[in-house]
């Protein structure tokens, strides 16, 4: 069961881009209510499948050197191919990990699924060591789900 406020911010992301008629307008307001949800969450982006690439779209943080992802790169990257929500507790010893800051110590990355393709992933770095939990996950899948469905519904999917 997914504890309340958890729950609180899914109904808020939906009811917040239930007006959002663009892609960018959809991402934006997901990343900046994600981000508002915990004092834990540093950075809060999404990146956008472009091409072979992910490029960064809307976040929440300081500017990140890393605004065009490989898939064989980083983090990002391998959450994109795996197409799996990747959590790494201790980014430091993550030979993958790409740093946006140094300060950065977990990440968890969620990728955002539609008919088994990934159109983007949603990327949170914490200054705190093993920050992210299986909460957050869910949370986030639920979250990625939802923003999906919006994206689907004003034709931002392509590729079907
Ligand atoms: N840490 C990511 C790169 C993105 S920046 O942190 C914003 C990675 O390893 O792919």
């Amino acid at each position: 069961m997914m504890s309340a406020d958890r729950h609180r911010l899914v109904v808020r992301v939906k009811n917040a881009i239930k007006s959002a008629g663009t892609e960018q307008e959809v991402l934006r307001t997901a990343v900046q209510l994600i981000h508002d949800f915990s004092d834990g969450y540093s950075w809060t982006g999404i990146y956008m499948m472009r091409g072979d690439y992910l490029e960064v779209g809307p976040y929440v943080g300081a500017p990140t050197p890393h605004t065009r992802i490989g898939l064989n790169q980083g983090i990002c990257g391998a959450a994109a191919s795996l197409k799996q929500t990747v959590i790494v507790d201790d980014v430091t010893a993550d030979p993958r990990f790409l740093a946006c800051s140094l300060t950065t110590r977990s990440e968890i990355v969620v990728p955002l699924m539609h008919n088994g393709r990934c159109l983007g992933e949603i990327d949170i770095d914490s200054d705190r060591p093993a920050f992210f939990t299986a909460d957050d996950k869910d949370m986030l899948e639920v979250v990625v789900a939802v923003i999906v469905e919006r994206l689907n519904q004003i034709g931002q999917v392509g590729g079907d």
